[in-house]
């Protein structure tokens, strides 16, 4: 059987990375798997939408559904506003496909140099699930009087108790398969009184149904210094769009470098496809060079082949990561070496070759 992968590579170290991503998933499934992989790459991107004034096709979206998911770089570039390149295609991705659960686990694999004192490979284990269609960035506000000094925006966080719940009860299920079977729900409801209010009384509800589980509230502050001070105390974090976004940029650092930090965007009624893609952005600041990580990339690729059912090439892939990392032969500028994006891609695919 053929499963089909649409790619959008995009701009910057997007398709840098994610060269490597078909790559090593690839040689993954070859070894692991008795699927196929059909790769469909589309070109969507800054350069297509200088050429043709939009981010993707009119009939894109519907393109996007006969794929049985999609493995994404990261979109923009400097000369064009994000609103534009993150906003047409990205994030509306996220809703129109309804990807609820954005999934960002952080690891601290052996040979990654921790910027935290005496902390153990393993010993920062810990996923977050980030709601990924409302919250904060949900699309709903506006400007008035532009350009004068009584200028005003409003800016509307939206949170519905189904959206709540959904998300919540991805986490417990999620933790419950999980040995140490902890949820830690991220809040500030002492000053978001509505939407974080509603937030927390969602969460009592829905922790009653896992009695399974350890679970309790911490506002985010409070959060933002114990990811710092004690990462190894959490494991499955769930979280606001905001919140959830700026906790695993930190739980990224905490682990080593944005390059090793991957990402999933799960639909999970299976109704849309689900977005892979790492956490980090087109990097302009590198880009063109070769020597961006491809790590982010690769463990997303890894993601998306355990969703897709194949999970012995999925953990296959992390285990060359794994062990990738721990030899240490082979690291780009970002872990404090000098080698290549491709250096680092032929290291992988040589240990899934075994
Ligand atoms: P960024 O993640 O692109 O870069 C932040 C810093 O991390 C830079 O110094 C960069 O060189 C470094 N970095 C990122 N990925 C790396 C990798 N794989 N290996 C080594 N170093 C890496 O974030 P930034 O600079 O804020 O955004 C750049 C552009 O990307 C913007 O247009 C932004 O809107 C867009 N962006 C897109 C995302 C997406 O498509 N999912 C996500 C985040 C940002
Ligand atoms: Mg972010």
């Amino acid at each position: 059987s053929s499963l089909r992968i649409a790619v959008i590579a995009g701009d910057g170290i997007g398709p840098e990375v994610i060269e490597q991503a078909i790559r090593a998933a690839e040689a993954a499934v070859q070894r692991y798997s008795p699927a196929r992989l059909e790769w469909n790459r589309l070109p969507w991107s800054t350069a297509y939408y200088k050429k043709h004034g939009h981010m993707l096709p009119p009939d894109g979206w519907d393109l996007l559904r006969e794929h049985d998911a999609i493995l994404f770089g990261a979109v923009g570039d400097p000369s064009v506003p994000d609103r534009i390149t993150v906003h047409e295609l990205l994030l509306p991705m996220r809703r129109r496909f309804d990807q609820y659960v954005n999934l960002r686990p952080a690891y601290l694999f052996a040979g990654v140099p921790c910027p935290l004192v005496g902390k153990k490979p393993g010993e920062i284990d810990l996923l977050v699930f980030r709601e990924n269609t409302e919250g904060e960035y949900a699309p709903v506000g506006g400007r008035l009087y532009p350009e004068t000094p009584a200028e005003v925006a409003v800016q509307t966080a939206l949170f519905t108790r189904r959206g709540c719940e959904r998300i919540m009860r991805a986490a417990f299920e999620a933790a419950r398969r999980r040995p140490r079977k902890k949820v830690t729900s991220i809040t500030k409801s002492n000053a978001l009184i509505w939407g974080m209010g509603l937030w927390d009384a969602v969460f009592e509800d829905v922790r009653r149904d896992y009695p399974d589980v350890q679970s309790h509230s911490l506002l985010v502050d409070a959060a933002a210094m114990d990811l710092v001070r004690k990462p190894e105390t959490f494991d499955v974090i769930v979280a606001s769009n905001l919140f959830g976004d700026i906790l695993t940029d930190l739980s990224a650092a905490v682990t080593g470098s944005i390059g090793l930090a991957s990402s999933a965007n799960i639909n999970p009624t299976r109704e849309y496809p689900s977005m892979f893609e790492p956490v980090h952005g087109s990097a302009p600041d590198i880009a063109g060079r070769g020597i961006a990580n491809p790590l982010a990339a690769i463990l997303s690729a890894g993601l998306m082949l355990d969703h897709l059912g194949l999970s012995a090439a999925a953990e296959a892939i992390r285990q060359a990561v794994a062990a990738v990392l721990a030899e240490g032969k082979v690291r780009t500028p970002d872990l404090g070496g000098s080698h290549t994006t491709t250096d680092m891609g032929n290291a992988v695919v040589a240990a899934l070759q075994g």
